[in-house]
């Protein structure tokens, strides 16, 4: 399977959770469901609702039950954006080329758009038509990818970071990274298998290489992306004291491990042979994307 059918199919999945987004989120008839309309709609790679549905597809569960999953997924992390945007987090006035939301509106709509946005992703998850107790696995493990444990975690461990006596270590920032960027990731990938009731291990271990890889490229771009492919503000991270793969081990040292992460996110996916292919393909688009 070539890069073109990945990048096909990535476009599929991206135009079908933008239809079924459009369709689904609460009209703008007020400013709260407008500006979440603005964050959802206004572009994004859809890196994971792709993972969804690619999860979905390896399992037998239909594009349609898979709708709403990724529906989910692209909210919960279209609300991080929201609130990482804010000036008491990284101060951002441009996200997917265009101005963020507390920037459009003001900081208090950002707050009240990313909580409404959050809480549209675990109502997209109840209407869900599977097994109901594969159901709640999922509305439990995104609470958990989310929060403390998760997400939340990993962006309060980053902003601590900014600020600490001593630099992270590779194992900290390793945790850091699994937790901020890596657990959406792996609950995007892991959905398809949660709903069929399949073994999670392989397409865990996948995302935990994708993920990390991920978020390093995303660290790399920081450094050396092209602010108008990203459609964000770049050269942050360092004036920031972010704790990042790059600070630790330079560029280059970056790019070995994610290349390496690649390569692993790939092996694990043998058990599935040729038919994992699109997410195989997925793994390298991480690396070497300019968004
Ligand atoms: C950006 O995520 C934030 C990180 C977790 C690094 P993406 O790079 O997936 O952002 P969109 O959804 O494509 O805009
Ligand atoms: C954001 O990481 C991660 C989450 C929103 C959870 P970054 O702060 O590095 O993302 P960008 O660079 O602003 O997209
Ligand atoms: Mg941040
Ligand atoms: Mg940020
Ligand atoms: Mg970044």
């Amino acid at each position: 399977m070539s890069v073109s059918t990945f990048n096909t199919a990535l476009e599929l999945a991206a135009n079908r959770v933008e239809g079924f987004l459009d369709a689904t989120l609460p009209a703008s008839d007020n400013t709260i469901a407008e500006g979440m309309r603005y964050t959802v709609l206004n572009g994004g790679k859809r890196l994971r609702a792709f993972l969804v549905m690619e999860s979905a597809a390896l399992h037998g569960i239909s594009a349609d039950t898979a709708d709403p999953v990724a529906a989910t997924i692209e909210c919960l992390h279209a609300y991080s954006l929201v609130h990482d945007d804010l000036p008491c987090m990284d101060d951002d006035d441009l996200r997917r080329g265009k101005p963020t939301v507390h920037i459009k509106w003001d900081e208090a709509t950002a707050v009240l758009v990313g909580d409404a946005l959050q809480t549209q992703a675990f109502q997209y998850l109840t209407g869900v038509t599977a097994d109901p107790s594969a159901v709640l696995r999922l509305v439990s493990s995104l609470a958990t990818a989310s929060g403390v444990a998760g997400m939340v975690g990993g962006q309060a461990m980053d902003i601590a970071a900014e600020t600490a006596a001593a630099p992270l270590t590779l194992k900290e920032i390793t945790a850091l990274q699994a937790l901020k960027t890596g657990a959406l990731i792996r609950w995007s990938a892991e959905a398809g298998a949660v709903l069929a009731g399949a073994d999670t291990t392989p397409l865990r271990t996948y995302a935990e290489a994708l993920g990390l890889a991920f978020q390093i490229q995303d660290d790399i771009l920081d450094v050396e992306g092209d602010a108008e492919a990203a459609g964000k503000r770049l050269r942050k991270d360092e004036a920031a004291g972010k704790a990042t793969f790059v600070s630790l081990l330079g560029l280059k040292g970056a790019k070995i491990r994610a290349r390496e992460l690649v390569d692993e996110a790939s092996a694990a996916l043998a058990p599935y042979g040729e038919s994992a292919e699109n997410l195989r393909q997925a793994a390298r688009y991480t690396i070497t994307r300019a968004n």
